[in-house]
């Protein structure tokens, strides 16, 4: 049962596809508290509470005080309460668990046992929103019943369900095709390169760097016919630049937001200044999108949309004001409070939250401030993108990520999780991000594996890649000015050739366990708790997850293990793959257990009375090997696996009926 409750008069965000009545009286499981602008329930016992999609800290959501607004946060550690995202949806465990959708564009936050151990409290910025609550069922059911409600997740084409390799500093189209000969020198499976900023021409959105990357369309055939498709970077901010379509024609349309005084907001970003797409306007997000066709007519078919909360390095007006006040400070003796405040004038300038309450959009022929829709800026910007798609690429599928996102977004994108670090935490964290972003309906994701930022060592990206081999995105990306961390940059070729290749070896089971959650509106990937209610220790669990309706997973992250303890909820068998080709089967009971995890070993679990398959494996996606299964199976008797599998491609070939019982 879903239960809609109407405050004020909100702005549309779009997140929802029913149309629910609305309820009157008290909200239940709440106390609200309209004065003060909040909702406070209890938090009995040690029940968890689930959700926020990407956000910091664990699995468990209490303890720590979550605000949603998206903001490029390269920080990932816990003391931030923000990230990219802002996926205002809450599942509070308890005897009648229960869920909370607030939607709304503004900045809220969530307080869960943040400032009171026992209590929840959810503040907005102002009175104008819906509130949905979700009641019966177990907490699949609660999470089926509000995916029912948001809609149908993204499907990207089957090909992005590969390997793919970026770096940020791949500077020439001769770059890129080195890096594809490396992997396939090598038999390390690949299918995409990813294209970072610098193949624009200084930085412009929808320009080609013509003496680095010669013709694009050319060189995308060239890629093709080795079965790469490159993944070309869109950034939010359009340079200001006379005589650059993109610019001129938004300018002239009136499509850029715009300052009190109605002039063009103007503020820097990677090409320098720049201008920003009022998404609030469907014309000018659709008009954004078409723009994609220079891309799309090169062959083009994947795509990422990157600093979308947005990102602003500074605004034409603080920067002014902040340099005449430094000249002014100029043979100063400064004590350390001047220097502070001379510091913080200038770290000041970079994503200042001042300036994102100095321009507008348009919505319903009316000025809104844009701290009121903040959180919709990367969801709207990128579902122009998607939409726009949809028309040039008819019935095709297509690859489209974004770093920022609300609810709403996953029926038009996946996500990436944003600028991480090479840092062993990272890897649980990312990790930690997964059941939450798959309650909001993004099943396309994953994160940047070794790090973006800071060096990566081989061990380090060796673990990752074990983890990352169940990631439906799956990304080696790292930053201009780090460790090269392509794997023939470690000495271990064999090492890292075995693991990406398990990637391959399972993904008809990746693929068809993505597919059928995008169908049924399932979760991927699950926390312990959902499929063991009730049980303690299974509730604790914040480093394993359940994959699909088979496997469990439980990857090493912390340096100089060679294992690790592991909490099996029920007797299950363990598979190690070895780096040599073989497999071993080990049945382990209900219980902990220390479980050796050699450094280049693929290790995880397969539920009793189940079975999956196991592909021979192959260098990409469209390789005959992938079909090849053999299946993998644990119990007695007959078993049945539920393969989907379609032509990979089109939107009209998407159907349950692609589904076939394998048996075992
Ligand atoms: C942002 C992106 C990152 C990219 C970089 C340069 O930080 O999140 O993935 O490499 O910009 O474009």
């Amino acid at each position: 049962m879903i239960f809609r409750y109407s405050f004020g008069t909100m702005i549309e965000t779009d997140a929802v596809t029913l149309e629910l009545p609305v309820e009157a009286g008290e909200v239940r499981h709440l106390r609200t508290d309209a004065e003060n602008l909040c909702f406070t329930a209890p938090l009995p016992g040690r029940f968890p509470v689930y959700g926020l999609g990407e956000t910091v800290r664990g699995i468990n959501k209490r303890g720590w005080l979550y605000v949603s607004e998206t903001v490029d946060e390269p920080d990932h550690s816990e003391t931030r309460h923000s990230l990219y995202a802002a996926h205002n949806f809450l599942l509070v465990d308890g005897e009648q668990p229960y869920g909370l959708f607030f939607d709304y564009a503004g900045v809220m936050t969530f307080d869960i046992g943040y400032t009171h151990l026992d209590e929840l409290k959810i503040t907005m910025t102002d009175w104008n929103f819906d509130l949905y609550v979700i009641e019966g069922g177990d907490k699949k059911e609660l999470v089926h019943q509000f995916r029912q409600l948001i809609g149908k997740s993204f499907i990207p084409p089957k090909w992005s369900f590969g390997y793919a390799q970026n770096r940020w500093s791949y500077h020439s189209a001769d770059e890129v095709r080195g890096v594809v000969k490396r992997h396939r020198d090598a038999g390390v499976p690949l299918d995409m390169v990813y294209l970072d900023i610098d193949y624009m021409d200084h930085y412009k959105d929808f320009t080609v760097n013509k003496e680095a990357f010669g013709d694009l369309k050319a060189f995308s055939e060239e890629m093709a016919a080795q079965n790469i498709r490159l993944v070309p970077i869109i950034d939010a901010g359009i340079k200001q630049e006379v005589g650059y379509s993109s610019y001129d024609e938004g300018l002239e349309k009136g499509y850029f937001c715009t300052k009190e005084d109605g002039s063009p907001f103007i503020a820097a970003v990677w090409p320098g200044k720049a201008t920003f797409v009022d998404v609030m306007n469907p014309e000018a997000r659709a008009w954004f999108g078409r723009q994609y066709k220079l891309l799309t007519d090169k062959g083009i078919r994947g795509f990422w949309n990157d600093m979308n909360e947005p990102s602003i390095f500074y605004t034409e007006d603080r920067m002014e004001s902040v340099l005449e006040e430094i000249s002014g400070m100029r043979g100063e003796n400064m004590d350390v409070d001047r220097f502070d405040y001379f510091q913080n004038l200038v770290l000041g300038l970079s994503k200042n939250k001042d300036d994102f309450k100095c321009f507008y959009h348009q919505y319903k022929g009316e000025a809104v401030r844009h701290d009121k829709v903040k959180n919709l800026f990367g969801y709207f910007l990128t579902r122009g993108t998607s939409e726009e798609l949809n028309k040039l690429l008819p019935d095709e599928r297509f690859l489209l990520i974004s770093r920022s996102s609300s609810i709403g977004l996953h029926r038009y994108s996946g996500v990436w999780m944003g600028d991480n670090r090479s840092w062993w935490s990272h890897i649980l964290l990312n990790m930690q991000m997964l059941p939450g972003l798959n309650m909001a309906g993004f099943l396309y994701t994953g994160c940047d594996l070794g790090g973006l930022t800071c060096d990566c060592t081989e061990d380090l990206m060796l673990r990752w890649l074990e983890m990352g081999i169940f990631y439906p995105l799956m990304r080696n990306h790292s930053a201009i000015g780090t460790r090269r961390q392509e794997f023939y940059e470690f000495d271990n070729v064999p090492g890292f050739r075995f693991v990406i290749s398990m990637h391959y070896r399972l993904l008809p089971y990746l693929y068809s366990e993505f597919m059928k959650a995008a169908l049924r509106d399932e979760m991927m990937f699950r926390p312990l708790a959902f499929d063991y209610p009730g049980d303690e220790h299974a509730a604790a669990v914040e480093d394993q997850l359940m994959l699909g309706n088979e496997l469990m997973i439980a990857p090493v992250y912390t340096q100089n293990a060679y294992g690790r303890y592991v909490y099996l909820p029920e007797r299950m068998k363990l598979l190690r793959f070895r780096e040599d080709g073989t497999m071993e089967e080990e049945i382990l009971e209900k219980g902990h257990h220390y479980v050796d995890v050699a450094l280049t070993d693929v290790v995880f679990f397969l539920r009793e009375g189940k079975t999956f398959p196991l592909a021979r494996g192959g260098q990409h996606v469209g390789d005959p090997g992938l079909d090849e299964l053999t299946m993998v199976k644990f119990g007695s008797g007959e078993l049945v696996y539920e393969l989907y599998d379609d032509d990979g491609i089109t939107l009209s070939g998407i159907s349950e009926d692609n589904i076939r019982l394998l048996k075992a």
